[in-house]
């Protein structure tokens, strides 16, 4: 990821994101409790806010933390955070977390504040070289907890996930239950055999991924029918092509998976159509 831009918000206000200071007591950094989301931004607007505002009422309803401001507020400090660093293409991280306590209760105690903390980070198209060659993705089993549906700033588990991943020469980790496909350590996944695009559906296995909702889109647009249901791990070798998708990354190919070819070992055509699309998409909604 790249670095972050000058600007963040704290708590309201927009401020020096060197300066920007929260308390060691903050619940988030002594036990992960808060939510995040990362929303895209092209040339300036944000791409589907809404949803990703739905999702942060989610995980805050699911934490029961009470969500500080109103949805037309969020808006304004995204805004104001995206002016502040000059708009453009950027990506948004916005954290939510139960706030500072008097000390280390894992009860959280009455009428905390939540603190709110955003930062931008820039992000670029996929380089030609990437768009050509794809990216490699290894299968691990999914160590993380059972209410992956929560976009929890508790991410101890996809980091080593994705350690391990690089180890075995990976770009991404493809996560599995046993048989399962879950997802990718920080990706929606899709597969495609003889045509047919399939994608799993929602569950507390894996977060509702806004990019999945974007992709079908995209499809619907290509009137390719998505079949949304349970992958199985041993389609996901046999398959002609995998693309992992996510907020960061759009939709990227996997052309090789734990050091094998996917298909043909290059990215499929029907995800080449499904790029296209997505950029058409961008420009017509955030560009
Ligand atoms: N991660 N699944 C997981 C586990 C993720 O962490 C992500 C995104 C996705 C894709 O969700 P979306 O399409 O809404 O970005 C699926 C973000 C980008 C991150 O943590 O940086």
């Amino acid at each position: 990821m790249a670095n972050a831009l000058p600007h963040s918000l704290l708590n309201g206000a927009i401020v020096p994101t060197n300066d920007a200071r929260i308390s060691p007591l903050d619940r988030g950094f002594l036990f992960g409790d808060g939510i995040y989301e990362v929303v895209p931004v092209y040339a300036g607007k944000p791409l589907r806010l809404s949803a990703h505002f739905d999702r942060l009422q989610d995980g805050l309803d699911a934490l029961e933390i009470a969500n500080p401001y109103s949805r037309a507020r969020w808006a304004e400090l995204v805004h104001e955070l995206i002016a502040s660093n000059g708009g453009g293409d950027m990506g948004v991280y916005l954290e939510v977390s139960r706030g500072a306590g008097k000390g280390r209760d894992f009860l959280p105690e009455p009428d905390m504040q939540p603190t709110v903390f955003g930062f931008c980070f820039p992000i670029t198209p996929p380089k030609p070289e990437l768009l050509a060659r794809g990216i490699a993705a290894a299968t691990l089993e999914d160590i993380r907890w059972q209410r992956c549906d929560i976009k929890s700033i508790a991410l101890v588990g996809p980091v080593m996930l994705k350690m391990e991943a690089k180890r075995r020469g990976a770009d991404e980790a493809i996560l599995v239950r046993g048989e399962r496909l879950a997802e990718g350590s920080s990706s929606a996944v899709f597969v495609v055999k003889n045509g047919r695009i399939a994608t799993p559906p929602a569950s507390h296995e894996r977060l509702p991924s806004i990019t999945r909702l974007v992709v079908g889109d995209v499809l619907d647009a290509l009137k390719l029918p998505l079949e949304v249901r349970e992958v199985r791990r041993g389609e996901l070798p046999a398959a002609d092509e995998i693309w992992i998708a996510s907020s960061t990354r759009e939709a990227l190919p996997v052309t090789s998976l734990d050091g094998k070819a996917v298909g043909e070992g290059g990215p499929g055509p029907v995800w080449r159509r499904v790029f296209d699309e997505f950029q058409a998409l961008k420009q017509r909604e955030a560009g």
